[in-house]
């Protein structure tokens, strides 16, 4: 189902790349990273075009809940502790600056996009911790401070409040924002040699390319598929339920793992997480309603859909330069579920970047850290993808195709070869290779989203095994 901001903003096409062409500039994904980064370049003179597979706005910006806010989880003394104090007033430093920057760019372009000033509250059971991550906040600069009450349905022992965040509709600001860019849609690029991106419509040669496509898809060099994994989350827009002031997110360890913002009457409830390609029970948007039903016993929904996100090995996300034998390749990923404010932190810090000035935050952002910090976690996603390598070579599948029930998928024998299969409500079968095209890993079935997803980078596909987002560049 659409999201609802699919549903009230329609965006204009573009045309396809058609030809050779030559620029200054090609950013590569015309999300609201690539949006923001390629309109600050725009405003710092430079010659800019845009390259995006689908649609403007098509992958994960269409599906997030946009809070803008410099909160960002309990992280902010976990922050202190890895990287030290410096470094995490960096980290607030820059998310906060990139609030100020939506608030510059929707005053002066006079974008008309829903932009709300809201306090931001993390919620949890453990009132200690929530203290101490009140204080962390409060020394590293941001306006945060312990609550004890909340305004949510269910008990807490509290909240870290920060004041003065915002929240918006993404697709009517990313509109105004993408109008006066060359944006070609419908061009997907299949190949990146030095400054030479390939495409099915055409070439484009740019001094710089920018990789703004969610998870990039240049494996060597860079690692990136050693150094992330996704995550989905999904969720209701309910009318008729109470209004509840605030954007709230839960804290690691809640009874209750939820997230709450309104938008123009509905109020948006979130949850369900899990692992990209882990979950093969289903029952995620099932488990929302049924916490509707307890906390809003009057609302109906109006809109389900849901999101996937990027997550680094240090929680911290990759802006920079893509690797360091490529000094002309960038990088924006790695934006966990904090991708409106970090979007932008990209723009910021990809703009200083590319045109040779100093920034600040490089260091913190940077790429090529591959630290005593973030090894274990990369061994953590080495061990996953390993993992889903073997259970493709040696699990044998345990149904086959002739028991599957109407509505249901999985991995099964298939006249003595296994396949993965969907069974629609008529019977109908669709059979698909298991093998997903990236890296090789075994495709699991989404129930929740009628996909086959990859628990290794989080590809996924659709029911015929087309491809729905990368990293893969291909279908099954
Ligand atoms: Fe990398 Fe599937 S997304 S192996």
């Amino acid at each position: 189902m659409e999201s609802i901001w699919s549903q009230t903003c329609k965006i204009e096409g573009r045309a396809p790349l058609s030809g050779d062409i030559k620029t200054e500039i090609a950013v590569i994904g015309a999300g609201m990273a690539g949006v923001l980064i390629a309109s600050a370049l725009q405003e710092a003179g430079k010659r800019v075009v845009l390259l995006e597979a689908n649609r403007i706005a098509s992958g994960q910006t269409r599906n997030t809940t946009a809070k803008l806010t410099s909160q960002h989880g309990m992280i902010y003394k976990k922050l202190a502790d890895t990287l030290g104090m410096d470094l995490a007033r960096q980290y607030a430093a820059a998310n906060e600056a990139a609030l100020g920057e939506y608030r510059r760019l929707i005053a002066q372009r006079n974008i008309d996009c829903d932009f709300e000033e809201q306090d931001a509250c993390l919620y949890g059971d453990n009132a200690e911790l929530l203290r101490v991550e009140a204080e962390y906040a409060d020394a590293l600069g941001l306006p945060a401070r312990y609550i004890k009450t909340t305004a949510l349905p269910f008990p807490t022992a509290g909240a870290v409040q920060f004041e003065r965040q915002a929240q918006l509709h993404p697709l009517k600001f990313l509109r105004a924002v993408a109008e006066p860019l060359t944006i070609y849609e419908y061009t997907r690029v299949q190949e990146v040699n030095e400054h030479r991106l390939v495409t099915e419509r055409g070439t484009v040669t740019a001094e710089k390319i920018v990789f703004a496509c969610h998870y990039p898809f240049v494996n060597f060099p860079g690692l990136y598929f050693a150094r992330m994994h996704q995550e989905r989350s999904y969720v209701l827009a309910l009318e008729n339920a109470p209004h509840i002031d605030g954007m709230w997110v839960f804290a690691d360890g809640a009874a209750q793992p939820y997230s709450f913002r309104t938008w123009n009457g509905l109020l948006l409830l979130g949850g369900g997480g899990h692992r990209c390609g882990e979950n093969r029970e289903g029952g995620r948007y099932e488990l929302l309603r049924s916490k509707a039903r307890e906390w809003f016993p009057q609302s109906r929904e109006a809109a389900h859909w849901s999101a996937q996100d990027c997550v680094t090995a240090d929680g911290v996300p990759f802006i920079g330069q893509y690797a360091a034998s490529c000094p002309d390749w960038f990088v924006a990923t790695g934006f966990q579920k904090w991708g409106m404010t970090t979007s932008m932190v990209a723009a910021m810090l990809l703009r200083d970047a590319v045109c040779g000035k100093e920034n600040p935050w490089t260091k913190l952002f940077d790429p090529r850290r591959f630290d005593t910090e973030t090894i274990p976690g990369i061994l953590k996603e080495g061990g996953k993808a390993v993992k889903g390598l073997a259970k493709r070579l040696f699990q044998i599948p345990a149904e086959a195709a002739k028991d599957l029930a109407p509505g249901q998928g999985g991995a099964v024998d298939l006249d003595g070869e296994k396949v993965g299969v969907y069974k629609d409500e008529d019977g109908k079968i669709y059979p698909v290779e298991l093998r997903c095209p990236h890296l090789g890993c075994q495709l699991e079935w989404n129930p929740d989203e009628k996909s086959w997803d990859c628990p290794c980078h989080g590809s996924r596909f659709d029911k015929y095994g087309d491809l729905i987002s990368g990293p893969a560049q291909t279908g099954i």
